[in-house]
């Protein structure tokens, strides 16, 4: 779906941003400006300033910026499209519909549909609980130490018995079989249609915008499965949504707490831990990072404290990591979750566990360590050398001489050896002699740290290459025949690599010139700048060049993107940009 300029800056125009971003965030007048506490990342001090003559916001501590519409897309999760509709019907302005597909309303009245199904849903199973029929279930959730207000504020409900309870209520709502099939809450049979979740308690997941996505419902004892949760639908996708987000995106903590289980954040939220959340029952996946990141850039596990709970950790760590978000993990023991611990110890000693939570690289070596008998001095040696390896994954130079301190000292390793070690490893890792070390597969870290500067490794090697190129030409009777620009897949690698292969065979490869061409657009030049210029001076070691050129990319490209928001004076450019920086969250470097 298109809109036309005009429309665009119509809808911009006409919502006022101190009015919208008032309803978000607590905004003080100062000076022609106004201040407030931002709400893209954490700070004590208010250094998000919306200016009304200029309609639009700067933060002096992020640097996050822009206009009306990506306050909205930022803040909300919603995409341009969304974002425009959002503000149109703010201001009770009609959008064109005539250019949408046929196609695309479809899909978007689809949409509206299922949300209003799961809304009525919602009521449905919240009204029964409160009913006789409903009983059983009230009556275990406040056997599970559920308030009433709790139960109000998750809006958790009860499936009654009958198994095609909720159809029949939906149908007589007037809702077609074809479309209820498409909530995932019943299924459609020509014997007899019936509900997904019947004599459960109903666990509602809403998305950031508190909109009912999907159910959890819970048998209510040791039936199987414990579990039910709605299918994959149209609006529900796992990997995209955090149980919980809807409220601890608004808590003012400086983290948040990532847990396993619907109970488990809701006993936090009921012991004041408003900045809880869980996945829903999958494993934590790069797009739940992203989004974290949007609220905090700390986090502290409190998954299970069983093995699956500390391999769930091992999971999420470099996930959180690469996200940009530094994590610690807290100790649960004797308890099996958050729910269980606060129910016995309260909310006091859980506070002093966040306090305590370990550092996330402390907590893979110690998990690391119980593979290895310190008994037996060869695999003591082995552990020394995986910590050593460990302890190379960090590439500034300074934060690895900090972990290798207090790797020492929490383990009682000397020093001065442990670091010569660290020296030694970086000189000569390769995946040959890691193999010979058992580095192989040890830890889901280290598989996935591979598998990651693996998939990275084909654009850097465009890159360097390209970089190879223009500073020796003479590199281009070694490719001759072998490299073409062909060879560069992605689009702006490949106009480029054309560029600097025409060149050179008119024999006039000018880089500064190639640039021009992309003058207009700030993120693209940067970018080729970024294609001449990806050689590592630093006498880095073959691992620490890997990781520390994908960071740096990463951190060049996004630079560039938000200084270009910044400086962006019109909506097309401004929608190019924020585009772009989509696009980089989901680049797997
Ligand atoms: P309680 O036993 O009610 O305290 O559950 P919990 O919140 O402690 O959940 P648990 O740690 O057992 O599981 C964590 C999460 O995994 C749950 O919140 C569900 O989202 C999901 N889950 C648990 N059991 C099942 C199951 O049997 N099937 C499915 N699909 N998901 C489950
Ligand atoms: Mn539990």
């Amino acid at each position: 779906m298109f809109y036309p300029e005009e429309i665009v800056e119509e809808v911009r125009s006409r919502n006022n941003i101190l009015d919208v971003i008032s309803g978000y965030v607590k905004m003080q007048k100062r000076g022609s400006s106004y201040f407030g506490l931002c709400p893209f990342h954490n700070e004590k001090s208010p250094s998000f300033s919306v200016s009304p003559d200029k309609q639009m916001y700067y933060c002096f501590g992020c640097g996050a910026g822009g206009n009306v519409i990506t306050f909205v897309m930022e803040y909300e999760n919603y995409s341009f499209k969304e974002a425009l509709e959002y503000l149109a019907d703010r201001v009770g302005m009609e959008l064109p519909k005539g250019e949408e597909s046929k196609e695309a309303r479809a899909q978007a009245e689809l949409r509206v549909s299922l949300l209003e199904i799961n809304k009525l849903a919602a009521n449905y199973f919240y009204y029964q609980l409160k009913q006789p029929q409903g009983r059983q279930g009230y009556e275990y959730l406040t056997g599970r130490k559920l308030t009433d207000d709790t139960i109000r504020r998750f809006g958790l409900g009860f499936a009654n018995k009958t198994s095609d309870d909720l159809y029949r209520y939906l149908k007589s709502k007037g809702y077609p079989d074809q479309l209820l099939a498409q909530t995932g809450l019943v299924t459609i049979e020509e014997r007899g249609s019936h509900d997904k979740f019947w004599n459960r308690v109903m666990f509602p997941i809403m998305d950031v915008n508190n909109r009912v996505i999907g159910f959890g419902g819970r048998v209510m004892g040791d039936g199987t499965p414990k579990y039910l949760n709605s299918p994959e639908t149209r609006l529900f996708d796992k990997s995209r949504n955090l149980y919980g987000l809807n409220y601890a995106r608004t808590s003012r903590e400086k983290y948040m707490l990532v847990c396993e289980g619907y109970m488990d954040v809701i006993a936090l939220h009921q012991a004041g831990f408003t900045n809880g959340v869980a996945s829903l029952g999958t494993a934590f996946t790069s797009q739940h990072g992203v989004i974290l990141k949007r609220y905090t850039d700390q986090v502290i596990l409190t998954y299970d404290s069983d093995s699956a709970g500390v391999k769930a950790a091992l999971r999420a760590i470099p996930i959180l990591k690469e996200a940009g978000i530094s994590c610690k993990v807290l100790n649960m023991k004797p308890y099996k979750d958050p729910d269980e611990f606060i129910k016995n110890m309260g909310a006091q000693a859980f506070r002093e566990r966040i306090e305590k939570a370990r550092n996330s690289f402390l907590f893979e070596i110690d998990v690391l360590k119980q593979d290895f008998d310190f008994e037996d001095p060869e695999q003591k040696t082995g552990f020394y050398n995986r910590v050593a390896q460990k302890l190379l994954s960090f590439s500034d130079a300074l934060e690895r001489d900090t972990y290798t301190q207090a790797v020492s000292r929490e383990y009682y390793i000397n020093y001065q050896d442990l670091k010569q070690l660290v020296n030694r490893m970086g000189l000569r890792v390769s995946p040959e002699t890691e193999r010979a070390e058992g580095g192989e597969g040890r830890t889901p870290f280290v598989a996935r740290e591979r598998k990651r500067e693996k998939e990275d490794g084909v654009k850097r090697s465009q890159r360097l290459l390209l970089t190879w190129l223009i500073e020796d030409p003479a590199l281009f009777d070694k490719i001759e025949g072998i490299i073409s620009p062909e060879d560069f897949k992605e689009e702006l690698y490949h106009q480029v690599a054309q560029m600097v292969f025409d060149g050179h065979r008119a024999g006039d490869l000018n880089p500064a010139g190639i640039l021009n061409r992309f003058i207009n657009d700030e993120a693209q030049y940067k970018e080729v700048a970024g294609l001449f210029n990806a050689s590592l001076r630093e006498s880095l070691n073959q691992e620490e060049q890997k990781k520390a050129f994908a960071e740096t990319v990463k951190k060049v490209k996004k630079n560039s993107l938000d200084e270009a928001s910044r400086a962006a004076s019109d909506i097309e450019q401004l929608q190019k940009i924020i585009q772009a920086q989509k696009e980089l969250k989901d680049l797997n470097i």
